[in-house]
């Protein structure tokens, strides 16, 4: 990590990039719907691709739904937003978990930064603090279903959790990252 980025140990409430804006970061709530279906409209065709494994042009109001109604514990999100030139909240990016089976110890993770401000450390900042909270909800290990071509998150996980197992899942990777070793400390590079 260069010095220029934010240290994802040091932002309790948010991320300061280093343009100087600051990102707030608070969870998915069911209020979170415009923010996030007008982010998916910024997000490009390859980007939505890579988070959703499909193209796709926007989210359906039962989709919405989904990623926004969450209980807290079996699903869990946190967004990044700011506001923009004009003074208006969008938001730039979501990590999430969701358990595999209700109140088991294992979850789904993943991730999304739009284009604009992917490789500014906001990825890595945002996945620590979802794996904290899941972490603090019982949660002993995660997987990520991956493209096998999506260099970007392969990055990503492999520097944070060089301890995870990698094995294929039909057409896409599964990474299964054990969470008995420190993640956060082992992420500061
Ligand atoms: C994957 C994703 C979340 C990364 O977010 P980000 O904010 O750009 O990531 P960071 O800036 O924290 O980068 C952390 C590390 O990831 C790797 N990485 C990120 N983008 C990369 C790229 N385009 N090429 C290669 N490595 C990349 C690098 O190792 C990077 O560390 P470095 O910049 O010190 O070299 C972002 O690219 C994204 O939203 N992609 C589209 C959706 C998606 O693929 N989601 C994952 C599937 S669920």
């Amino acid at each position: 990590m260069t010095d220029s980025r934010p240290d994802p140990l040091r932002i309790p409430g948010g991320l300061v990039l280093d343009s100087g804006r600051t990102l707030t970061i608070r969870p998915i709530t069911p209020a979170s719907k415009p923010l996030i279906a007008a982010a998916m409209a910024r997000l490009s065709p390859e980007s939505i691709r890579r988070r959703f494994h499909a193209p796709r042009r926007e989210l359906s109001e039962l989709e919405l739904h989904r990623l926004t109604a969450l209980d807290g514990w079996n699903q869990y999100a946190l967004g990044a937003c700011a506001p923009d030139a004009a003074g208006t909240l969008e938001g730039v990016a979501v990590a999430r978990f969701a358990r595999t089976a209700p109140d088991g110890d294992t979850a789904e993770i993943a991730i999304t930064v739009v284009d604009a401000l992917q490789r500014h450390g906001i990825g890595t900042a945002l996945l620590l603090q979802i794996v904290e909270a899941a972490v603090a909800r019982g949660i002993r290990r995660l997987h990520a279903g991956v493209l096998p071509d999506n260099a970007p998150v392969i990055a990503l996980l492999r520097g944070l959790a060089p301890w995870a197992r990698w094995r294929r899942d039909g057409y896409g990777l599964m990474a299964e990252i054990p969470l008995l070793e420190p993640v956060a400390t082992s992420a500061v590079r």
